[in-house]
């Protein structure tokens, strides 16, 4: 595919691979890779653990909003999104309406395996972070499916194979936006 004239939006839990594919989708198909969390970060001059530290999960939420809000404004760009993202009403609303919307769907174990040694992730800071991520995907896995165009499995897909994947998913779909 050589360009792609919508904008791509990544969503799924954490681990599940939206920074990875997003960088190599993007090159494929000459969109320009944004991520949510870093443009946060950019735009407050702190880390999303110190946001996290001083304003709560609340404060982050808002922040998240607004910064996605802008973000799907742009044109031509492939945006991760962070794993909460769509529980606020709003950003499911702006990401299905101004762009394509694939969930990358992963099993909790394969997720904990990749987030298992970070430590910049504040949900996961606890004793338990696979049944945590059990908790979050079954909290969330509603929105994720009513947000979503498309739904890919990411399992034992190695990272040519699914972006052929998607690639193939998105040539047969037909946008009505
Ligand atoms: C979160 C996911 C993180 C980040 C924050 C909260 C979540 O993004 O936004 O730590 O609620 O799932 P990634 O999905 O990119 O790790």
């Amino acid at each position: 595919m050589e360009h792609y004239h919508h904008n791509i939006f990544l969503i799924g839990l954490m681990g599940a691979g939206k920074t990875t594919i997003g960088r190599a989708l993007g090159r494929r198909l000459h969109l320009r890779f944004m991520d949510s969390d870093h443009e946060i970060e950019e735009r407050t001059g702190v880390s999303i653990r110190t946001i996290f530290e001083l304003e709560g999960e609340a404060g982050f939420r808002a922040r998240e909003s607004s910064t996605i809000a802008d973000l799907t404004l742009r044109q031509g760009i492939i945006l991760a999104t962070g794993g909460g993202a769509i529980l606020q009403e709003e950003t499911r609303h702006n990401l299905r309406e101004r762009g394509i919307v694939i969930y990358l769907r992963a099993r909790p174990e394969d997720l904990y395996k990749r987030t298992k040694h970070d430590r910049d992730r504040p949900l996961l800071q606890t004793d338990d972070p696979l049944g945590k991520l059990r908790d979050l995907l079954a909290a969330r896995k509603p929105f994720y499916e009513e947000t979503a165009h498309i739904v890919v499995d990411t399992a034992d897909q190695g990272v040519p194979r699914l972006i052929a994947n998607i690639e193939r998913e998105l040539l047969s779909f037909q946008p009505s936006i």
